[in-house]
């Protein structure tokens, strides 16, 4: 890995996450560059924040791909050829293939708005929803290292937060995404100091003191 952890990012939408890395990298937090943001969703703000600091920001439709199934190998391709340590799921709202996880493995990571296994798959609101109405009193959020099963790869970092009685998706929402953007850039920053350890199921942290590869 190179000194600085280069970053992708696949997202779809408003980007408050990729922002919230951005900012930690300005802020001097995070030692990463993101290199390309990819999205499935054009003129999407997350696309506009990145081309509004000059980052390589690239729209793949799935029209203009000639389907599914090429619109993500050719994503891929994009990530590799861009040479990326990791690939950054922030709020990309399609499921990512084999080719994939298989040309980063455990080095893609998703973000999901619940306590998983909890409330796993959909895009917020929809598992924001599926907790208030299941009665939860703690959800929050998951990052996770992206399997091809979905929402189930290995946990990396978790942060709860409570629902409260009068919640509703927005409110509990915007709850989450505090934590959420506390959290990913912490963990990008664990990635960075190599610190990260996958085995099997678990994910161990090292001190700062023992760095270690991802496995
Ligand atoms: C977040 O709630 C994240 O947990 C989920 O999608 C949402 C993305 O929000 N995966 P944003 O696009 O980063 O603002």
């Amino acid at each position: 890995m190179s000194d600085v952890l280069k970053l992708g990012v696949l997202a779809s939408g408003r980007g408050s996450n990729l922002q919230s890395i951005l900012d930690a990298i300005d802020a001097g937090n995070l030692d990463a560059r993101v290199d390309v943001v990819v999205s499935n969703t054009p003129r999407c703000r997350a696309l506009e924040r990145a081309a509004g600091r000059g980052i390589r920001a690239e729209c793949i439709s799935r029209k203009a791909a000639g389907g599914r199934r090429p619109q993500l190998l050719r994503m891929t391709e994009i990530l590799q050829a861009a040479g990326v340590d990791l690939v950054v799921l922030a709020g990309f709202n399609l499921i990512t293939p084999p080719e994939m996880t298989a040309a980063f493995p455990n080095r893609i990571l998703n973000i999901h708005p619940t306590l998983l296994p909890a409330f796993a798959g959909g895009m917020a609101p929809a598992p924001q929803q599926d907790a208030i109405d299941w009665g939860v009193k703690f959800t929050g959020c998951t990052i996770h290292v992206v399997t091809d099963e979905l929402d189930a790869g290995p946990i990396v970092a978790q942060a709860a937060v409570p629902v409260r009685d009068g919640d509703d998706a927005d409110t509990l929402s915007d709850r989450i995404l505090v934590e959420e953007h506390r959290l990913y850039p912490q963990v990008l920053q664990w990635f960075a100091e190599g610190r990260v350890r996958v085995e099997g199921r678990r994910v161990f942290v090292a001190d700062n003191s023992e760095p270690s590869e991802v496995g």
